[in-house]
């Protein structure tokens, strides 16, 4: 049995990984957030109190960071500041919180020795043309274009930096687009199924051709895990599931899906230096590690998802009317 020190565990995909740690495995889990904006205490109601704590804290804070690094046997670090737009409008936490967050926790774990894995994003890579036949590899080099995905290159590079000079025991995984329940209704697939639920038009950017590359965020936490036990020190490892769609496919399953017109969406203002496409090559993962994903089917995946929306109005509904302010005040 291990003591998992999970960073950004109140966060989508953090509260996804810990519910699967809890049910999967006999690790007790202590999760650090600062319940920002994208933290919900209500991701995590209902778990063992006997396996599972919450520390409100922030990750840039050493004096916080220390005695729970000390007393973990491993640290799984989700926390961050997770969204592009956000980054647009105002890149400073990003700076702080992505970049001085994940230092003040490659500091911990170098003192104390702790075995770490760094949660990361296939947008380090920047992106594809829509008919490359080539996709992101271990191998691709780094290429961000947006403030968010630049400091997530960043932390990237200071656990690359700490694994070689200091000897630091991490693993990196870089991981496309995730969908599920449990994720802030500003990202995409959840802002058009609660926008349907309220009567409202989907909002597609641009001309919908942005490809992303889906995977469901429990597939994600068992390829972590998967790393966790069996991963090689100081290697990285690209996640994803072959769920390549474009943007205008997914706002047409999710009205299908919620019996409206497939038509019904609005398209408006382009996100700046939008990403045109993400695709993931998962090979190493699958062949040195022998991990494969559960969700094959985006479609059912989907289906799920949209039923958790509709049966967890009470867990989205405080975010919606800021978020959709905040979207309306550009013309998104
Ligand atoms: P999220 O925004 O839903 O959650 C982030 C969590 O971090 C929140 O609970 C927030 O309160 C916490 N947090 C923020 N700043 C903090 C600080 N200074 N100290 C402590 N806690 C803090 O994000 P997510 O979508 O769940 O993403 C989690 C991680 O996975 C991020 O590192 C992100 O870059 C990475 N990732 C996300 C995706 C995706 O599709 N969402 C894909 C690949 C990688
Ligand atoms: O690829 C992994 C990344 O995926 C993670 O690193 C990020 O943390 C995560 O937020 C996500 O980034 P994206 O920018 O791809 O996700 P987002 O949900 O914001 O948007 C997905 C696509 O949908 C993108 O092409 C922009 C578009 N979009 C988004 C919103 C919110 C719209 O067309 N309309 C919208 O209303």
């Amino acid at each position: 049995m291990s003591a998992l020190l999970v960073t950004g565990g109140a966060g989508f995909i953090g509260s996804n990984f810990v519910r699967h740690v809890l049910d999967q495995t006999d690790h007790t889990v202590t999760v650090l957030d600062l319940l920002t904006y994208a933290g919900n205490r209500a991701s995590l109601d209902g778990l063992p109190p006997e396996r599972f704590s919450l520390v409100v804290g922030d990750i840039r804070d050493a004096a916080t960071v220390d005695p729970l690094v000390a007393g973990a046997d491993a640290v799984v670090h989700f926390a961050a500041e997770s969204h592009n737009d956000n980054s647009l409008r105002d890149p400073s936490p990003f700076l702080t919180t992505n970049i001085i967050g994940t230092y003040t926790l490659l500091e911990a774990v170098r003192r104390h020795g702790t075995r770490y894995h760094h949660i990361s994003t296939d947008e380090v890579y920047g992106d594809l043309e829509l008919d490359d036949p080539e996709r992101f590899t271990e191998q691709t080099p780094y290429n961000p274009s947006s403030p968010y995905s630049s400091t997530k290159a960043g932390s990237d590079l200071l656990v690359r930096a700490w694994v070689r000079s200091f000897g630091v025991r991490a693993t990196i995984s870089n991981c496309s687009n995730n969908y599920g329940p449990y994720q802030h209704v500003e990202k995409f697939i959840p802002r058009q199924i609660t926008n349907v639920l309220d009567g409202d038009r989907p909002k597609l950017y641009g001309a919908g051709q942005n490809v992303r590359d889906w995977i469901h965020a429990d597939d994600h936490s068992s390829a972590v895990l998967t790393i966790l036990d069996r991963g090689t020190l100081g290697e990285t490892y690209l996640v994803g599931a072959d769920g390549e769609r474009d943007n205008r496919q997914v706002v047409e399953e999710i009205l299908g899906l919620m019996g409206q017109p497939t038509d019904a969406y609005d398209l408006v203002t382009d996100r700046a230096g939008h990403d045109l496409r993400y695709a993931i090559d998962s090979t190493k993962l699958r062949t040195e590690l022998g991990w494969a994903p559960a969700y094959a089917d985006f479609t059912s995946g989907l289906a799920a998802t949209v039923d958790w929306y509709r049966e967890h109005e009470a867990w989205w509904r405080p975010q919606k009317a800021r978020t959709e302010a905040q979207y309306a005040a550009q013309g998104q």
